[in-house]
């Protein structure tokens, strides 16, 4: 399990860039980039030097936090999984690579694909040890996916809810036919978020995928509306970090869904909890999604063992004997 903090070769590598930024200028263009996320725009937005600076700072712990829970949730359920080579769609600062470093060392390959050139010059700045031989090409996701060879792993983190619809279908497609064994998309923990998951899902299983992580079955999904599948990693924040989402605590929350597919089937799945389990004086009381459903298990306090199993359970674990 790889820690949910950015490796400190890249938090070097950040403080270094900031270095001759002016703080107040790349927490104002973060703000300026973060209103467009919020209201629904993409990384359009990020036109500079400065811009990209402004985005890793303020976004990058947090996307980074959310691919590291994603690929160590996929780890657990498949730790024989050994990929070589990374496909990195929609890379922008390289966030999902550098978790994927961290995460698989087995990893020597890495292919960064991404169309707005200052988030690829600002990769490049940042590539540490393993990513300094990263290829990264500049241009639109689809061509230049189209055009590259295969990966073990393919990735594309916070990436597709900036393309419609029909170009999501068709990359959904491509991104499945490169992936040599698995592929995980993250996206933020919205509803919109999750229905894009949701929807990807459906057309991969249908191509043959299977799910390793979250769900514990390749069936629809369980939950109704206005509910939805979405986690949440703590992530720390380091003081430049701090200063330019103008925060006051050193940690921050971020919601974020998910879902990793391979190409061989999970023999046996685990249950996933589905929210912050409730500890009471009797029970311990999970929502958890299991292999054959949605279920709320309630574990009293007088089968010992399991109920201080239970006690333990977070809100995206995977867990057993429920
Ligand atoms: C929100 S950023 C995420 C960056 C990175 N994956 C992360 O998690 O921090 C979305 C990235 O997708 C890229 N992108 C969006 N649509 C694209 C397309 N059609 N072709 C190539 N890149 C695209 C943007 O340029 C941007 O770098």
């Amino acid at each position: 399990m790889i820690s949910p903090d950015l490796p400190a070769e890249l938090k070097a590598a950040l403080d270094a860039r900031l270095q001759g930024f002016s703080r107040n200028e790349a927490a104002s263009r973060a703000a300026a980039i973060s209103r467009t996320y919020r209201d629904g725009g993409g990384s359009g937005t990020i036109k500079s030097e400065t811009d990209a600076l402004a985005y890793a700072l303020a976004r990058m712990p947090a996307t980074y936090a959310a691919v590291a829970a994603s690929l160590n949730a996929l780890v657990e359920i498949r730790p024989d999984f050994a990929p070589t080579s990374l496909l990195d769609i929609g890379a922008g600062p390289g966030t999902a690579s550098w978790a994927a470093a961290q995460a698989l060392s087995s990893l020597q390959r890495f292919v960064l694909l991404d169309a707005n050139a200052s988030l690829r010059a600002l990769a490049l700045e940042l590539a540490g040890t393993r990513l300094r031989e990263a290829h990264y090409e500049l241009g639109p996701a689809r061509k230049l996916l189209a055009d590259a060879e295969r990966a073990d792993l393919v990735v594309a983190s916070y990436m597709i809810g900036e393309i419609d619809e029909a170009e999501r279908t068709a990359l959904a497609r491509l991104m499945w036919e490169k992936a040599g064994e698995a592929l995980v998309i993250v996206e933020p923990g919205t509803p919109a978020g999750y229905a894009r998951i949701i929807a990807l899902r459906a057309q991969l299983i249908a191509a043959g995928a299977h799910v390793a992580a979250p769900c514990p079955h390749d069936e629809a999904c369980p939950l109704e509306a206005p509910d939805w599948c979405h986690f949440s990693q703590r992530l720390s924040r380091s003081r430049a970090h701090m200063q330019v989402k103008g925060a006051e605590v050193p940690f921050e929350d971020e919601r974020f869904a998910y879902v990793a597919l391979t190409r061989t089937p999970i023999a046996s799945h685990p249950s996933r909890v589905l929210a912050q389990p409730v500890v009471g004086k009797a029970e311990v009381t999970a929502k958890l999604c299991t292999p054959s459903g949605l279920s709320i298990a309630k574990i009293p306090r007088r089968a010992k063992a399991d109920y201080a199993r239970a006690r333990r359970w977070r809100w995206g674990d995977a867990v057993t004997g429920a």
